[in-house]
């Protein structure tokens, strides 16, 4: 714990929820494990809690206001300083603001002005947690790349049962901890990643197609973003915005993304390949809308080009990841795809099990190398879960390619 945290600024915003009162031990912890901690605390904060509290722990002023003539261009300094900016708790009104750019105040602005990495820790009433309109500036935030540390169930303020208590100070600070560790180790890596699904066109109006959102990919992306790489991202057709700072190709066929792939590949010392390929298309494509008849009709399939495979012989130096979608015998069939297309490691889903798979906001995943290693994560939300493939990238990376590789 101590060393991600040691000397590093921590810029500890606090609003105004009734487990604001929270944020004091929170800092308490920061200080311990060798944090330089400032507090920023709203106007509705104050109400809930003094700033000389925070003064008194921190030994550093406690900032309120951002008109402060006897002061410096203080949101430009604070938020160049910050290594990372924590909002612990994090109220609904804030949420909204940060998701939709709104700096009227001192903290909202520091966070629009800043460029260092973003942790929040809501803390609600059980049904404003669960309101769609929160939840949607949620995932706009989770799709900005902020850690979202989420809220426990349990007795509320308003004496309701319900999830919206603040998350435990250990879950807050292994948060903290986790997004310095992982801060710019990607840095000086050219991740080409592809998402989503393909769209195999029957006619001009119909397709084959599979149920990838490409939240995975996306999360991915999104991800080794944050942790400094430049990241080229081939997407097939999804609903979702392009992440901030990352170069998109928009793709529709298996064949349109293999030749993007095949485009970029020279540029990359990461392959990530998340996207659900298709793996067969219409042997022809009518230049009509099909009629309507009384006839079965016949859909002749020829199998689309296997991207892993294809590149497998130009890997070089680079680092191929591959995912497997699996409905049975997970691990077989895992490492067979990882044999079969040279991958160093494989990220395998089995898309039977409850909240793991398409079109959700979490995952199940098992990760296999290159080494014969095998590691089976929780369920986690999709953003972690990326976490957690970078995490075992970099660990595989800085492995010397040694004759205990199986895969060659
Ligand atoms: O997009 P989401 O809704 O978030 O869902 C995520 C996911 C389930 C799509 C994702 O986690 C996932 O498992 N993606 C890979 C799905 C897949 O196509 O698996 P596969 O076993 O068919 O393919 C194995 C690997 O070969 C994959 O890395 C695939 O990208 C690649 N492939 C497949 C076919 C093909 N023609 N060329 C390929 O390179």
């Amino acid at each position: 714990m101590e060393t991600a945290l040691r000397d590093k600024h921590i810029l500890l915003g606090v609003t105004g929820s009734i487990a604001a009162y929270k944020s004091v031990l929170i800092l308490r912890e920061l200080i311990q494990a060798g944090a330089r901690v400032t507090v920023v605390m709203t106007s509705s904060a104050r109400q809930f809690i003094t700033p000389l509290t925070f003064q008194v722990l921190s030994r550093r002023p406690v900032y309120t206001s951002l008109f402060d003539p006897s002061d410096e261009i203080r949101h430009l300094t604070l938020a160049e300083r910050a290594d990372l900016i924590l909002i612990a708790p994090a109220t609904a009104n804030i949420i909204g603001k940060i998701a939709n750019g709104i700096a009227d105040d001192l903290l909202t602005t520091l966070v629009l002005a800043g460029r260092a990495p973003l942790v929040i820790a809501p803390a609600m009433d059980g049904d404003m947690w669960t309101h769609p309109v929160l939840q949607r500036n949620l995932s706009v935030l989770d799709g900005l790349g902020v850690r979202v540390v989420p809220p426990e169930e349990g007795p509320l303020a308003s004496g309701k049962e319900g999830m919206g208590r603040l998350a435990s100070e250990e879950k807050i600070l292994s948060a903290v901890q986790n997004r310095l560790k992982r801060n710019e180790d990607f840095k000086g890596e050219t991740v080409l990643m592809t998402a989503g699904p393909t769209q195999e066109p029957v006619d001009p109006v119909r397709y084959l197609t599979n149920r990838s959102s490409g939240k995975m990919g996306y999360a991915l992306a999104r991800a080794a973003q944050g942790r400094g790489a430049r990241v080229l991202l081939i997407s097939g057709p999804t609903s979702l915005p392009c992440p901030v700072g990352v170069e998109r190709v928009q793709v529709r066929t298996a064949e349109e993304m293999r030749d993007a792939v095949l485009r970029s590949l020279p540029e990359a010392t990461v392959l990530i390949m998340a996207a659900a390929v298709a793996d067969y298309r219409p042997r022809r494509s009518a230049d009509r809308k099909l009629k309507k008849g009384l006839e079965p009709v016949l859909l002749e399939l020829e199998p689309t080009p296997d991207i892993l495979s294809e590149v497998r012989l130009q890997r070089g130096r680079r680092f191929h990841v591959g995912f497997a979608a699996e409905t049975e015998d997970l691990e077989n069939r895992a490492r067979a795809k990882l044999e079969q297309k040279g991958l160093d490691l494989i990220v395998a889903n089995d898309v039977t099990q409850e909240g793991a798979g398409f079109d959700l906001d979490t995952n199940i995943v098992t990760l296999m190398d290159a080494y014969g290693e095998t590691t089976a994560l929780p369920k986690l939300s999709k953003a972690e879960t990326a976490e957690r493939i970078l995490d075992a990238i970099v660990k595989l990376k800085t492995r010397p390619r040694t004759n205990d590789r199986i895969i060659r």
